[in-house]
């Protein structure tokens, strides 16, 4: 079997990095190669990318170069790491992908999903995710579970931008339910993560 590209997606809070590393752990436990990832970043360059946009001491920047950046860090991310990795034979999991720019940029920006796909399509080789993983949870709830300043440019903005990204991302799920599943995120975090593996054992079988 081709190793798998998973991705884990959500709100603010819904606990994606906490999940990803839970994952990553549990393979490693196992001893199968994988690779953990996380978006805007990943390589020297998106790392840098990162600092840029989300930084709110930069200066503003338009919804449509800040979604071109996230591109730029996205193509180095697949063509420097996710692609080798895969070929490779291991397990590449990767915290955010091209669903959070279709749901921040597409539908918090309002930039339209169409537009974010034909540019993911141009600029990144189309190269979707073999499934993700949408920790889904109420915005009010995950912005509780946060716990800490909020700092970054997205983490600022109003609660409607957030609620539309919410709903972007059950969007997502609902048009393209073979590739994107919806985990309940409430919950301790080792009753999300038994959500997770069994998600994971549906698709990909032994290998978790
Ligand atoms: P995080 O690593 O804490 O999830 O922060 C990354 C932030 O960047 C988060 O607020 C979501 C935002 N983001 C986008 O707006 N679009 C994207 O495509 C990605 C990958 C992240």
């Amino acid at each position: 079997m081709k190793a798998p590209f998973i991705t884990i997606e959500g709100v603010e809070g819904a606990g994606k990095s906490t999940q990803a590393a839970r994952v990553a752990a549990h393979l490693e436990a196992r001893g199968v190669p994988r690779l953990a990832l996380r978006e805007p970043g990943g390589t020297e360059l998106g790392e840098k990318l990162r600092d840029l946009i989300l930084n709110d001491t930069h200066i503003a920047m338009e919804a449509g170069t800040e979604t071109l950046l996230l591109m730029a860090s996205r193509r180095e991310l697949i063509d420097r790491a996710i692609r080798p990795a895969l070929e490779a034979g291991r397990v590449v999991l990767c915290d955010r992908f091209i669903d959070s720019t279709l749901a921040y940029q597409g539908y918090g920006r309002g930039l339209g999903a169409d537009w974010i796909r034909r540019l993911f399509d141009l600029s990144c080789h189309g190269f979707y995710p073999d499934l993700t993983l949408l920790l889904d949870l109420p915005v009010e709830e995950g912005r509780e579970r946060l716990r800490r300043p909020l700092n970054d440019r997205f983490e600022r903005e109003e609660h409607a931008f957030h609620e539309r990204v919410r709903e972007g991302f059950l969007s997502i799920a609902g048009t393209e339910p073979e590739r994107v599943q919806a985990v309940p995120a409430h919950g301790s975090g080792d009753e999300v993560f038994e959500r997770v593996l069994g998600c994971l054992r549906r698709r990909f079988g032994t290998i978790f």
